[in-house]
């Protein structure tokens, strides 16, 4: 009935400065809808909770179409997938109502005669917001860009169905990670960004300081400053306070790799554990935390979760929901090598005892594990940093020291027992040269050290294991990598 009303009383229209609108169709509309205009998120409106209230809703032109007398424009605000179907009168068109465009409507919410579509909003009055040039737009109506496509527009992808999408899948998994830790007793540690010390020992440190700073004797801080490669080393420190403690932030890394699993900018989210002897401790985390941030995200954002398994990455949520069926596998880093080498696979990286494992070794032994995550334990002692706890075991020593491999990406996640024991940490410290700039580190092995480990999973890897998706810079609002910060 509200349809028709609008209808007749479209044919009244009058354009004002600010938008078009009908007076005839506005009188019309209010005998059958609500008073007073509230806004609403396009999800809110789709909700189907609002149905013949008088609405506004605000938001970006993703289609529109002219078809006899009506007008047919989809919106989206960023709040769902679904587009909000908007009815109006042709005689509503104007030439600044194009794709791309930012738009304000107000009108009525009525059931939609389209199964597809539950809800609709007929149209009383538009109000184009901000124009949008589409001969210049890098996106067009009606088409599917591609993910490569729309990296190379880091300002506007975020207009796509695909990367809004993936946006929301990112703030629901974040949510979720974070969700896990809290339900199971870990306190967040806001661990510093800025730092004087190299975790990982690797070299890869992106050094601050003040911009026109030359003489090395004016370093703003005194000591030379860099960017965090991880935050492990400030949450052993509350490991000696707080038996459970994480952190989520973001981590820096050197690495000039075109690789598309690394970037220079990324986010990790890192746990430690007190009184912790076994590395099952640490495995039984990583594993139930991808788990239930997996399971958060498939029932939170499963449109947008939809989208990448059916368009973007077909095939993969058949993987995924292996991954999350079967127990995750675990083998030792000796077994790993004898796999390696009784395979009959071509790698182009040695496979000899104390070789690290590159990605096609890692893709490989993922590979031979059913497609399933598996834990590899127990690497070579001279592979890792200064911290990891040592095994013993000659000539063959090992450290206490895990990796998390994943389908399609290798590696997610590191982590390994710490070397609690002074001595032995001591000696290791000496080796490397490092005592003098790790003397508060042997003071936490002096007051009160417990045995702990912990572990760290890159987030971006995360995402493009549930999703699929191939190249970690399609993941990452804002991807930095060597040779590119645009923006
Ligand atoms: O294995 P990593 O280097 O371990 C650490 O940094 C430990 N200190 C963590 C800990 O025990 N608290 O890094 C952890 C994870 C990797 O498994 C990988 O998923 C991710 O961080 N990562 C990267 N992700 C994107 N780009 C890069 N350049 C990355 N380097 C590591
Ligand atoms: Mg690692």
């Amino acid at each position: 009935m509200c349809f028709a009303m609008f209808k007749s009383a479209a044919r009244k229209l009058v354009l004002t400065p600010t938008g078009i609108l009908s007076r005839a169709a506005a009188c019309a509309f209010r005998h059958d809808c609500r008073r007073t205009a509230v806004t609403l998120r396009v999800s809110e409106a789709l909700s189907g909770n609002e149905l013949g209230a008088s609405v506004k809703v605000q938001g970006w032109v993703r289609a529109v179409r002219s078809q006899k007398d009506n007008l047919f424009i989809h919106m989206n605000d960023g709040s769902c997938l679904e587009s909000l179907q908007i009815v109006a009168s042709s005689q509503l068109n104007d030439a600044l109502l194009t794709f791309g465009s930012a738009v304000e409507v107000t009108g009525c919410l009525k059931e939609s005669p389209k199964r597809k579509q539950p809800v609709e909003l007929l149209a009383e009055q538009i109000r184009v917001v901000g124009q949008c040039n589409t001969m210049d737009f890098p996106f067009k109506i009606k088409e599917r860009h591609g993910l490569e496509y729309i990296r190379q527009y880091p300002h506007l992808r975020c207009r796509t169905n695909v990367f809004s999408s993936l946006l929301r899948i990112r703030s629901e998994a974040a949510a979720a990670v974070q969700s896990y830790f809290r339900k199971k007793g870990f306190v967040q540690i806001h661990t510093p960004v800025m730092t004087s010390n190299d975790c990982e020992g690797a070299g890869e440190l992106f050094q601050v300081k003040p911009a026109g700073e030359a003489k090395e004797e004016n370093h703003f801080f005194s000591v030379p400053v860099f960017l965090t490669v991880s935050g492990q080393l400030h949450l052993e420190v509350m490991s000696g306070a707080f038996s459970r403690a994480y952190t989520f932030g973001p981590t820096f890394r050197a690495e000039n790799s075109q690789s598309r699993r690394h970037l220079a900018e990324f986010h990790m989210v890192e746990a430690e554990l007190s009184f912790t002897r076994s590395l099952e401790d640490l495995t039984e985390v990583m594993e139930d935390m991808f788990r239930s941030a997996t399971e958060h995200v498939l029932a939170h954002c499963p449109e947008d979760v939809d989208l990448f398994h059916r368009r973007v990455t077909p095939g993969h949520r058949d993987t995924l929901d292996s991954m999350l069926k079967k127990k995750f596998n675990v083998i030792s880093y000796t077994e790993a090598i004898d796999i390696l080498n009784h395979s009959a696979e071509e790698f182009v990286f040695p496979t000899d005892w104390g070789c690290d494992l590159q990605t096609e070794h890692e893709k490989f032994l993922v590979k031979h594990c059913g497609s399933v995550p598996v834990f590899v334990t127990d690497y070579p002692y001279d592979l890792k940093p200064f911290y990891a706890r040592g095994n013993g075991g000659r000539p063959r020593r090992t450290a206490a020291a895990v990796d998390l491999l994943v389908p399609g990406v290798g590696e997610l996640c590191g982590g390994s027992l710490r070397e609690e024991r002074l001595e032995l940490l001591e000696e290791r410290l000496q080796q490397a040269g490092l005592v003098d700039a790790y003397g508060w580190y042997l003071d936490l092995r002096r007051f009160g050290s417990v045995p702990h480990g912990g572990f760290g999973m890159g987030f971006e890897r995360y995402l493009q294991c549930i999703l699929g998706v191939d190249n970690i810079k399609d993941v990452i609002p804002f991807p930095r990598f060597s040779h590119s910060c645009l923006m």
